[in-house]
């Protein structure tokens, strides 16, 4: 059956969905997610999707992590009502030319360095909310700038679909659980927890009374320069509404050897853990 077939037949019986979209390779912060639509919906569908729109052409499409048979049996045992895992070309089949575009926010940092990618996002994301016909759609902080372009879609959609955020869930060293982590090597695991590490830093001086962004702004850097196979992308402190500086959301992206790894924290909260 197809999904919103499915959907439909929710509805009528008075049940409300929730939606968790993902690219699979399933982890705790997925998991976390899947876990809080299920405490707040009747029926919970958790779709994967490899989406090779949000990818550009020099990035990780082709090796990025599916382990589909792994993913399958998490949602098996979290007792979801439906996966959806629709096919490349049923997605987007040959003579598909709509593309949905996010103006503003995404011609800032995320935007910037990965020209195209919050059309592909917005894209898929769009095409999730009207095949599922979701009440509700669960996306992680881990991706801030993303969240932001998402609640903006469905807004100026008209989408009726409500945005609910879970925060980032991260390992005991502090760093951002991550599909992409799995391509790091030990030497380089060690080094990820930079990125966690300078946002604590920031945040424990803003708690402490530091309110110069210049200064905190210096803190990131500093605290991200200690690490030699840390190359910063960016390290911005933004408005957590539209990405523009400045503000207390501090966003970064670092290369670790191959691997770009984001993550972000707004430090008027103090960093957990
Ligand atoms: O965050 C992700 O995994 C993806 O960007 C999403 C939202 C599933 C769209 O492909």
């Amino acid at each position: 059956m197809r999904l919103r077939e499915l959907s439909r037949g929710w509805h009528r019986a008075g049940e409300v969905v929730g939606l968790v979209p993902t690219m699979g390779a399933l982890h705790a912060g997925h998991m976390s997610l899947v876990d809080r639509a299920r405490a707040e919906n009747t029926k919970v569908v958790v779709s994967i999707f490899v989406n090779p729109l949000q990818f550009g052409p020099r990035e990780d499409f082709q090796r990025y992590p599916r382990p589909v048979a792994a993913d399958l049996e998490l949602l098996r045992r979290a007792s979801i009502d439906a996966v959806y895992m629709p096919r490349p070309e049923a997605m987007y089949p040959p003579e598909a030319s709509t593309r949905v575009s996010v103006g503003g926010l995404t011609s800032r940092l995320e935007g910037l360095a990965r020209p195209g990618h919050f059309e592909g996002v917005a894209t898929v994301v769009a095409k999730l909310f009207w095949a599922s016909e979701a009440d509700r759609a669960y996306f992680g902080q881990k991706d801030a700038q993303q969240v932001a372009v998402v609640k903006r879609l469905a807004a100026d959609l008209d989408s009726g679909v409500e945005i609910r955020v879970g925060p980032t869930v991260r390992e005991a060293d502090g760093l951002a659980v991550s599909s992409r982590n799995a391509y790091l090597d030990a030497r380089e695991r060690q080094a990820a927890a930079s990125l966690s590490m300078a946002l604590r830093k920031a945040a424990d001086a803003y708690q402490a009374g530091e309110r110069a962004l210049a200064i905190l702004h210096g803190t990131l850097l500093e605290e991200l320069g200690r690490e030699p196979l840390a190359q910063v992308d960016y390290a911005e402190l933004v408005d957590p509404e539209d990405f523009e500086g400045p503000g207390t959301l501090a966003v970064l992206a670092v290369r670790i050897g191959r691997t770009r790894l984001i993550d972000n924290h707004d430090l008027a909260k103090p960093f957990p853990g």
